[in-house]
Formats: structure tokens, C-alpha cells, sequence
């Protein structure tokens, strides 16, 4: 087989084979297949397109150039819960100790963030002592332990992926359904949990701008997951301004915590985790219906067993969990520098992925792979979509390193204005399997 005939025959708009996808996918990963021709293979892909066949060989091509993780020795249907991705999004924090505390066991591998998007490692990183990383063995005690277990994604899983991702990352070819389709659904395949609830992330801010192609999307990955034996549904929900008032990890912790303690119950950050977390609980077989579903994740947060859940994991998986409790021993930041209108109206409108960059630029996210967090910095947004602000009131507080110098026109033009009232638009645009 010549690389050179796949790409030859992508460029055309031909289909490839199984055979063929497997030879390349093998070879990359092992670089025995240069990084140009499997760049020239993803540009292809990227405007050629796969079929479903060759979308499903090529999520089993990646699932199968590493390991798959064996979790038939805990009991009960195992669920996990993917989201494309946001700025703000701390759903798995809350929920994952939710659907534990329900009886489900939620294994979870998570991702670190880059650009204007956080990753859910990082988030987990700013909880003192906890250790994100785990060998198998302490991923498989904590699902035991607590019901819940989530960990850094490890080298061992889908290892091709990795390789392909990276080449993808600086080749312009990541926005492509069946790339993206096939780099989620392996290593959600390898992970090995029996079941999967994906939020599909559609709006300015996200991979998927419009709705049509979040429902491609949504509905390409419920396809590859279902043609592997997985039950599997999705939400597609608006992703424009930052989901929440924390933008930044150990803000994010804080913040996950409070809707844990019943606080913010209904924000918009609290209606999409219960939703997703009921998603999962009926598809674990722990309710019969949504309502019902929701009912147990309320009774989760008032007996405060959901709380209860994500403090003995933090404390299996850590040093001790008196960080959730007394949040001053979370990382702090240098200084917290308060933004104020500088006018009056109503906010039409706010630019998350523009907030997501500037939480990225005091160290809250990462430019570059290789940057170092600021564990303590962020944003706390407090303007809201809708609201009518005076001049003079409180719209952001940056919580800043030292030394960073503070812009306050670069927060308030994350911001548009209107002089009319705004309709609420609702968070939850369509579902599919659901
Ligand atoms: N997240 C992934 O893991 N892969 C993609 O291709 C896009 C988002």
C-alpha cells in the first residue's frame, strides 16, 4: 500500500478503504509515515469528507493503536458524559459526583485546555493535593471506591489519536465532523465505559457554529458509538456567552461547589449539568424518565450526598478535601481588579471566546501546549445576557497575577449593547437518542 494513493484518491473525493485507513492510522502512530503526506491526508479529508463506513473504520483504526481500559470488574452500567467543549463548562465537576452519589458508576477521562477553552484537568489541578494523573489501578479503586473516577487521559489511549491531533492543531484541519467524530469516539471506545451522554457545543464560541452542523456532528458520533454495542445520546446546547460567572480553575472549583452546596440552582450552568446528569442516570438504569431522573439529582444536592461524593474522591485521590469547604486554601490570585460600566443600556450579548482569551492571557489557559497555568487567576463575569446595567456597576472582577496590567476596555468590548429589551433564548437547542 503507497500513502501516497490514499491521499491521491481523498483529493479526488474517492472513498477509502478499511484497510487502508488501518495502514495509515498504524502508520502514523508509529511514524513510519511521514507528517507531511498525513497532513496532506487530513487537508483531504477536511474537504472531501468521509463516508459513515470510513468514519467508523477510522475511530477503530485509533481505539485500536492503543490500549482499552477493562472496567468489567465494577459492577453496573458505566457511564460517561463528553462535552465538545466551552468556555466556562465545568459540567463533569458536578455532575460526575452527582451520578456517583445516584448509584452509577461515571468514569471519566478528561483533557487539558488550550486556546480559549479550559480543560477539565485543570480545573481538577487547582484542588490542592489532588492528584490528576491516575495509573490504571487508581482509576479502577476510585470508581470502586467512590463510584466516580476521572483522570488525565493517559499515553496509552488511542495513541494515534494524540499524534494526529497534534498535526491537526497546527495544520488548520481540526473543524472536520468525521476527524472529530473519529478522535472523541476512540477514546471514549478505549475507556470503556457502556454508555455516553455528548453535550454538542453550537454557537459562536464552539466548534460548530450552526445548528445543522451540530446536529451532523451530534448525530456522527451517536452513529460511531451505537455501531460499537454503546447506548448513546446527545444534547446540543448554545454555547456564546461563558457557561457560569467563573472563568479559570480554581474559580470554576468554586464555583462547581456552590451548585454542589444547592447554590445558583437555576442558572443556566446548573439546568445543563442536572440535565446532563439525569441523562445518564436513566440511561445507567437509576431513574425510569426524565422527571424522575431529576427528581433523585435534586434529592442528590439537598441531602448533600453529591457534595459527600466529590469530598471522599478528593480525599482518596488526594491529600484532604478542606479546599471544598474553606475555599482560601484554593490557589488565590496576585490582586483582583474590578471592571465597571462605562455607560448605560442592556446586554444584548457576550463574546465568550473573547473572555476565554483574555482568562487565557493571565494564565488561566494555555497559548501554547506547553505553557504553565496560573492556577488562581480568572474572571468572575458578572454581566448577564439581558440585564440592565447602570453606568458605574460591577460587570467583571479580574483576578489577576502581580504584574499583569488590567485593560478594563478590553473586558467591556467582550460586551454588546442594546437599548431594546432581550428575549431569554433557551440553553438546550435539540437532543438526539434522548
Ligand atoms: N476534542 C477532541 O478530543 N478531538 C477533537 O477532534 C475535537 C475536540
Amino acid at each position: 500500500m503507497r500513502m501516497y494513493d490514499l491521499i491521491y484518491t481523498k483529493k479526488l473525493g474517492g472513498a477509502l478503504s478499511a484497510e487502508q485507513i488501518a495502514f495509515w492510522v498504524r502508520g502514523a502512530a508509529a511514524g513510519s509515515i511521514p507528517d507531511e503526506q498525513s497532513a496532506a491526508l487530513l487537508m483531504a479529508i477536511c474537504w472531501r469528507g468521509m463516508s459513515t463506513e470510513e468514519t467508523l473504520a477510522l475511530t477503530l483504526a485509533m481505539r485500536d493503536s492503543g490500549k482499552r481500559l477493562d472496567l468489567s470488574s465494577i459492577p453496573g452500567l458505566k457511564v460517561d458524559k463528553h462535552s465538545t467543549g466551552g468556555v466556562g463548562d465545568k459540567t463533569t465537576l458536578i455532575l460526575g459526583p452527582i451520578v456517583a452519589a445516584c448509584g452509577v458508576p461515571c468514569p471519566m477521562f478528561s483533557g487539558r485546555g488550550l486556546g480559549h477553552t479550559g480543560g477539565t484537568v485543570d480545573k481538577f489541578a487547582a484542588i490542592p493535593g489532588l492528584k490528576v494523573e491516575l495509573s490504571e489501578a487508581e482509576f479502577l479503586r476510585s470508581l470502586r471506591e467512590t463510584r466516580f473516577a476521572n483522570s488525565a487521559q493517559t499515553a496509552d489511549i488511542a495513541p494515534a489519536d494524540k499524534k494526529l491531533y497534534a498535526l491537526r492543531d497546527v495544520t488548520a484541519t481540526v473543524e472536520s465532523i468525521p476527524l472529530i467524530t473519529a478522535s472523541i469516539m476512540s477514546k471514549k471506545l478505549a475507556g470503556g465505559a457502556d454508555a455516553l451522554v455528548l453535550d454538542v457545543k453550537c454557537g459562536p464560541t464552539a466548534f460548530m457554529k450552526t445548528l445543522d452542523d451540530a446536529r451532523t456532528l451530534a448525530q456522527s458520533m451517536v452513529d460511531v458509538g451505537r455501531a460499537h454495542g454503546m447506548q448513546i445520546r446527545a444534547l446540543i446546547t448554545r454555547m456564546d456567552a461563558p457557561l457560569g460567572w467563573a472563568i479559570g480553575n480554581a474559580l470554576e472549583v468554586m464555583e462547581s461547589v456552590e451548585i454542589l452546596r444547592g447554590e445558583h440552582g437555576d442558572s443556566e450552568l446548573a439546568q445543563l449539568s442536572f440535565r446532563l446528569a439525569a441523562e445518564m442516570l436513566i440511561m445507567g438504569g437509576a431513574a425510569p424518565s426524565l422527571e424522575a431522573a431529576l427528581a433523585r439529582v435534586q434529592a442528590s444536592i439537598q441531602d448533600g450526598s453529591a457534595l459527600a461524593t466529590l469530598r471522599r474522591f478528593v480525599t482518596l485521590n488526594g491529600r484532604d478535601a478542606l479546599a471544598l469547604d474553606d475555599f482560601s486554601r484554593l490557589p488565590q490570585p496576585g490582586r483582583v481588579v474590578d471592571i465597571r460600566a462605562d455607560r448605560e443600556g442592556t446586554i444584548a450579548a457576550l463574546d465568550g471566546r473573547a473572555l476565554g482569551l483574555l482568562a487565557m492571557d493571565l494564565g488561566a489557559g494555555r497559548r501554547d501546549r506547553n505553557d504553565r497555568l496560573d492556577l488562581g487567576v480568572g474572571l468572575r463575569v458578572l454581566a448577564r445576557v439581558g440585564q440592565k446595567v447602570a453606568k458605574g456597576d460591577l460587570l467583571f472582577q479580574v483576578y489577576a497575577g502581580d504584574k499583569a496590567s488590567i485593560v478594563p476596555d478590553l473586558y467591556l468590548s467582550s460586551l454588546e449593547w442594546t437599548s431594546l429589551p432581550v428575549a431569554p433564548t433557551a440553553w438546550l437547542l435539540a437532543s438526539i437518542g434522548c
